[in-house]
């Protein structure tokens, strides 16, 4: 088999000389802008003065079959664009990209190549330390259990990295502490996402579902955007849950592989500061006490490929860390192994950074964190305002509570979501005694007409029963809940399951949800709404979402109660928020006086 001709792009992507050489490969090109360091490159890499270049377009042209990139992070999506375009395998340093744009163009050009056998890989080198190896390989053995926290920290004081000789700024200036947020997190989310997925290989689809993000305000440095320490909560789509925290800006020592463990079964912590040691405790082994034990007592469980790649990485950097990156790569590229740190995650750990600087600037908002398939339909726009009065969902036959008017132009409904897998896992299936759930049929138009016209206040008759629901190209499925009574059979709640790509992709959405006035409080409306829920979940959708009013207090208590959170869209949002929960906690505090006073 020809070697793999790789090019060197940008001064960092030496770092990969070590790795490549081992695994077989050859550097055929390097670029670099500045004259010096493109001659020491060259020359470290062996490539001949003719294909030591300084423009990226004729690296492109120099007959290469893959680039490594380790330029400045805004150019590392463009570049690998057009390197996977022109049938190019890609390594890319971190972080993968620096705008949900990119994002998407990174991932349309991923998962195309792909296609072509091309391969894509985000070079998170915390991955491949050896303390991470080796407590991923615990994780997978099932020694901590099963594993539902971790936390993670880059501590890394780089002041001096933030201006030129002159006091220009550089780029880490702009694109790392330029902006508010936690810019550069894949250090710490790379390894304990590993780690949260390493134990079923049924759980590797997991991903950041959404974050909320807080920062200490700016003290040492304050020229900067970002806040000296930045904390980033991160809740996946199991619903397990990770904290990270970034600081470049704080005068301290060195800390930027502080990490932590919890399982059902035991946890680690790593060393923190010099003279530690990295530590694990089992319930195992628990005589004597709940001791800690040190990890690196366990190195036997070290996978053979760290151990007998040991040897040669042991000079490289970061602890070896880079040379097994790039043997991977190396690796991937000639199909001997599956990608290591692939596309889905590049850009989900990506996005989830790029999310934490909107959730900073709304207050540490929670906020979905969009997947790969969801960034790659979307049209990456604000969302529209409402178009009609009624679209979307309410409850009940409730009397309406207005809390605002949402009805004003250009007001949008307040958005619910959640990811379906937790709605589907938390909700109660069995409906009470009597009751059943299922499809929709044609001949319960008239029926559906009238359950949908007492919640809403009329405007429904069986054609529109039809046309917007049983034969609407958007609604997949709409289920009623009936209840048996004298041989007969009466609709009692409604919901639909609909798609709206264009405002929600990738995302199931709960669509006219309605339950009978009479049966209020039955939880019929939830029932239906599970079985919509359960119905989008099956087909694909990963988060549930939907519309409501501000003034339909029951239809957001049960939403609530099923496990959907507000989500921050419009900036009016968090103060009609603010006003529902009010308004929620009033009603709940009403409800228990007059049952006081009924007590009397
Ligand atoms: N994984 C890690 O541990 C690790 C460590 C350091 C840096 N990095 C990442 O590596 C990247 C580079 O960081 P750095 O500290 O080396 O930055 P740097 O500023 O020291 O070096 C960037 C280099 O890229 C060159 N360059 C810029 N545009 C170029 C282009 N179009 N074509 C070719 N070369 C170009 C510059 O001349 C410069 O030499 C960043 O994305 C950073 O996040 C990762």
């Amino acid at each position: 088999m020809a070697a793999l001709r790789v090019g060197l792009v940008g001064w960092r992507a030496g770092a990969f000389l070590p790795g490549l050489v081992a695994a077989g490969a050859v550097v055929a090109a390097v670029c670099e802008l500045e004259p010096g360091r493109r001659r020491a490159l060259g020359e470290a890499a062996g490539v001949p003065p003719n294909h030591r270049l300084d423009r990226y377009e004729d690296l492109l042209d120099a007959g290469l079959d893959a680039v490594a990139l380790g330029t400045p992070m805004h150019l590392h999506a463009p570049q690998a664009v057009a390197a996977l375009d022109g049938g190019l395998h890609v390594l890319s340093e971190v972080t993968a990209a620096v705008s949900f744009g990119q994002c998407r163009d990174l991932g349309r050009a991923a998962l195309a190549a792909a296609r072509t056998g091309r391969v894509y890989m985000l070079a998170e080198n915390y991955c491949y330390s050896r303390q991470n190896v080796l407590v991923r390989e615990l994780v997978r053995r099932g020694a901590f259990g099963t594993v539902y926290y971790a936390e993670g920290e880059y501590l890394h004081d780089v002041k001096d990295m933030h201006h030129n000789t002159d006091g220009s700024p550089t780029w880490r200036h702009h694109w790392q502490v330029g902006r508010n947020g936690c810019t550069y997190g894949t250090h710490s989310l790379g390894p304990v996402m590993q780690w949260l997925t390493a134990a079923d290989p049924a759980d590797r689809p997991d991903r950041v579902a959404r974050v909320s993000c807080l920062g200490s305000g700016r003290h040492t440095d304050p020229e900067h955007a970002m806040e000296d320490t930045v904390i980033l909560c991160c809740q996946l789509a199991s619903g397990r849950l990770v904290r990270i925290r970034l600081d470049m800006l704080s005068n301290r020592p060195d800390a930027p592989t502080n990490y932590t463990l919890q399982g059902t079964a035991g946890a680690y912590e790593s060393a923190r500061a010099a003279g530690e040691t990295d530590r694990v405790f089992f319930c195992t082994e628990q005589e004597g006490g709940r001791r800690w034990r040190p990890l690196e007592s366990y190195a036997s469980a070290l996978p053979a490929w760290y151990r007998d790649g040991w040897p040669p990485a042991a000079g490289s950097g970061h602890g070896g860390a880079d040379f097994f990156v790039a043997r991977d790569f190396v690796r991937a590229c000639r199909a001997e192994i599956p990608v290591s740190i692939g596309i889905e995650d590049a850009v989900n750990w990506t996005a989830a950074e790029l999310v934490s600087q909107e959730s900073i600037a709304r207050g540490g908002m929670p906020l979905a964190v969009p997947s790969l398939s969801a960034l790659l339909s979307a049209k990456l726009t604000p969302p529209a305002p409402r178009s009609e009065p009624h679209a979307g969902c309410g409850a009940g036959g409730e009397r309406p509570v207005v809390v605002s008017d949402p009805g004003a132009p250009g007001v949008p409904q307040l958005v619910m979501r959640a990811p379906a897998a937790l709605l589907a896992a938390a909700g109660v299936r069995d409906v009470p005694p009597g009751f059943a759930v299922r499809q929709a049929l044609d001949a319960d138009a008239p029926d559906l007409a009238r359950l949908l016209s007492g919640a809403f206040g009329g405007g429904w008759d069986a054609d529109r029963v039809r046309r917007d629901l049983l034969e609407a190209g958007d609604v997949t499925a709409t289920f009623v809940v009936t209840m048996r009574a004298e041989g007969s059979e009466r609709l009692v709640a409604t919901a639909s399951d609909r798609e709206v790509p264009d405002r929600f992709p990738g995302a199931g959405y709960l669509h006219w949800v309605a339950a009978d006035p009479a049966m209020a409080g039955s939880g019929l409306g939830a029932a239906a709404s599970l079985a919509a829920i359960v119905h989008s979940q099956a087909g694909g959708a990963r988060d549930m979402v939907l519309e409501t009013d501000d003034h339909r207090l029951p239809a957001v208590a049960t939403y609530l109660a099923l496990g959907f959170a507000p989500e921050y869209r419009d900036p009016s949002d968090p103060a009609r928020w603010a006003a529902v929960f009010r308004a929620l906690a009033a009603g709940r505090r009403s409800t228990r006086t007059a049952a006081a006073v009924a007590r009397l």
